[in-house]
């Protein structure tokens, strides 16, 4: 009996330092495991006469009832202080949660999509070329002579060679027109791609960075005129900007095609009247188009008599500007989140 006693005593002593649940379960096992203190007493029972027996069995459990009670408690009571501490760790439940704060889509990330979207229902596929490019794709290909100054370090980062080695240098593309050549070399006409991208010049200025974004549009086929690229670059901008805007075709030269022309649309915001998004001309000139030189066609191995087509690129960031009233090019590249939280998705 004193044995049982003397176990229970010196459980007590112990359980009151216990603070974790592993010591707590140690400490169970120590005194009521199959080889525990308490249990080992058990054995002493096969020595007793039976009344003996029937008191000390008794005994027994409510030595092993108690221990068994009294380390629920102390395990309610390492619940409770562990709660506790969660309290003091939280200033003020009543506060409302910190909301966690969303992202939302570079101005010019939304463009080039709502581009892309207008472009795929008229039925264009979406084509991508590099940003470090051959210089034969970035402009041999595309019918730039040697000594055109667009080839000119002023203009052009080069990565590998310079001026002068014809074809054998490397650079950032200047214009996303190589996705042109890569188009042509891999697909078969008729061709109808679009091709957004990230180009780079050595400029910089409030309305020029050296790191700006095109997008380029080419359509390859038998009999294309340029009435068709009229009508496509209509229907582009009424989806776009909505209908009644007029557009022009303004003759002008760039290599790749002849005739070559800019495309100007009437202002969006004050409809051809005149203001200062449009400098008072009533036109937001867009970009370059025309229809693909023989040339062109020749570098990418399609028979410019059977074959004809037209190609068209300008700028997106003008155009996220444009729509989003952007005064100045450069709050788009900044990356001040101040600018970039007025664009939530
Ligand atoms: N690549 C020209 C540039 O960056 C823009 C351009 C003009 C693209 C005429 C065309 C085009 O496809 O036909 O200035």
């Amino acid at each position: 009996m004193s044995a049982l006693e003397q176990q229970l005593e010196a459980f007590r002593q112990q359980v009151t330092s216990v603070d974790s649940e592993a010591d707590l379960q140690q400490l169970k096992v120590a005194f009521l495991g199959k080889k525990g203190s308490v249990s080992q007493l058990r054995r002493q029972m096969g020595k007793m006469k039976p009344e003996e027996r029937k008191a000390f069995g008794a005994a027994f459990n409510r030595c092993k009832n108690q221990i068994e009670s009294e380390l629920e408690d102390r395990r309610k009571h390492l619940d409770q202080q562990a709660r506790l501490r969660d309290l003091e760790r939280t200033e003020d439940l009543t506060m409302p949660p910190t909301r966690p704060r969303f992202g939302t889509l570079h101005p010019i990330t939304r463009t080039r999509r709502e581009l892309l979207a207008t472009f795929r229902r008229l039925g264009f596929d979406v084509a991508e070329g590099p940003h470090i490019e051959h210089e034969a794709y970035n402009f041999d290909a595309l019918n730039f002579q040697p000594e055109h100054p667009a080839r000119d370090e002023q203009d052009t980062f080069f990565v590998r060679g310079q001026h002068g080695e014809e074809g054998s240098g490397i650079v950032l593309r200047t214009h996303t027109s190589p996705v042109q050549i890569r188009s042509m070399l891999t697909r078969q006409p008729p061709i109808r791609v679009v091709a957004p991208g990230t180009v780079f010049r050595r400029d910089d200025d409030p309305t020029h960075s050296p790191m700006f974004h095109q997008i380029e549009g080419l359509y390859v086929d038998r009999d294309v005129s340029m009435a068709d690229l009229k009508a496509t670059l209509l229907q582009f901008t009424s989806a776009f900007f909505g209908t009644g805007l007029d557009i022009r075709l303004r003759p002008s030269f760039f290599p790749f095609v002849e005739p070559g022309a800019e495309f100007d649309m009437q202002c969006p915001f004050c409809r051809g009247d005149g203001c200062n998004v449009c400098k008072t001309t009533g036109w937001i000139e867009l970009g370059g188009s025309g229809m693909v030189h023989p040339a062109v066609f020749e570098s990418v191995g399609i028979d410019p008599e059977e074959y004809t087509g037209w190609a068209f690129g300008f700028g997106i960031d003008r155009m996220a500007m444009l729509l989003h009233g952007i005064p100045d090019l450069r709050l788009m590249f900044d990356g001040d989140v101040r600018f970039l939280e007025q664009f939530p998705c």
